[in-house]
């Protein structure tokens, strides 16, 4: 069993991310903690808790965290994720409070006590952890593992920018973050959208109608979510699952352990994840970057957890 805490901007890949988790018995969820990116803090907030009051998992505390990135404001993705943040999937809003401590507290709490042997999947921009990391120094040492959706590495014909022509969205967000996290000495995996923009990675209109066999909550809030997707951009992208699947069989993709430079700023390279080659590493710490894929593997290991009876 994984103890995971899952930092995220729910938005609609954040929410089947956290689906795909609650159903996978090697994980489990000690706490969520939301940062603004796809939507604002309040709204990914919010969606947390829709989607774990949904289940009933009101055991799993939610602390919410950073409004901004540290030195750009805001830029959401609303017109991607509707104007709830969650494909508009109609979940009633949240009953239940956050947790009384802010996000990069609360991580502290649970990740600094040796014992707990955490695992952070990160699938938003890295504020929370920045801000974690700053107050709190030692914090990555106690990490056993952080994984973490961002990043474009020219790895595959996908790793091209979707912020930009050459950043993706969760660095682009927060840069800054970003650097200082990708900078911390902790175990890294990261997942890129070398991965994630790749078709055979995606959901399509048959996977839909597969899903919509099944009768489940589950599957019900999964099509509901996935539909939304695939009506306004043509396919589900599964970005945050896929990070997240690292954790459920390590076997689907292939790694390299690299220097990764992140580009700050806000210049027009803002937010670039480069791959420098070992004699210009200087003092970057390596991180593992996935360069391939099983993607009908990981569909198949997406659609077998949400459909399960
Ligand atoms: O670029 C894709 C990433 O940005 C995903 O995590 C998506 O949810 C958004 O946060
Ligand atoms: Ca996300």
């Amino acid at each position: 069993m994984k103890k995971v805490i899952l930092d995220m901007d729910p938005g609609i890949d954040d929410a089947l991310a956290l689906l795909l988790a609650l159903r996978s018995p090697e994980i489990q969820v000690l706490g969520i903690t939301t940062v603004a990116g796809n939507a604002p803090v309040e709204m990914t907030s919010a969606n947390a808790r829709r989607v774990l009051e949904y289940f009933e998992m009101t055991n799993i505390p939610v602390a919410t965290g950073a409004a901004k990135p540290l030195n750009h404001p805001l830029v959401d993705a609303l017109n991607y994720h509707g104007p709830d943040g969650l494909g508009q999937c109609g979940l009633p809003p949240p009953r239940l409070p956050l947790h009384p401590a802010k996000a990069w507290d609360f991580l502290a709490q649970l990740i600094s006590d040796s014992q707990a042997n955490i695992i952070l999947v990160a699938t938003g921009p890295l504020t929370n952890i920045a801000h974690a990391f700053q107050r709190y120094p030692e914090l990555p040492k106690f990490l056993a593992k952080l994984v973490l959706m961002g990043g474009a590495y020219d790895l595959t014909p996908f790793g091209k920018g979707n912020q930009t022509p050459f950043a993706e969205f969760n660095i682009w967000q927060d840069p800054e973050a970003a650097y200082i996290v990708f900078s911390c000495g902790a175990d890294i995996s990261a997942v890129g959208l070398d991965m994630s923009m790749d078709p055979t990675t995606c959901l399509n209109s048959q996977h839909l109608e597969q899903i919509k066999t099944s009768h489940t909550p589950t599957a019900h809030l999964t099509a509901k979510l996935v539909e939304y997707a695939i009506k306004r951009h043509g396919r589900c992208e599964l970005h945050d699952p896929l990070a997240l699947a690292t954790l459920l069989d390590a076997s689907l993709f292939d790694f390299i352990s690299v220097p990764v430079e992140v580009i700050t700023g806000d210049g027009w390279d803002r937010g670039i994840t480069r791959i420098l080659p070992l004699e210009k590493r200087d003092k970057l710490p390596l991180i593992q970057v996935a360069t391939a894929v099983d993607g009908p593997r990981f569909l198949k290991l997406f659609l077998s957890r949400i459909l399960e009876e």
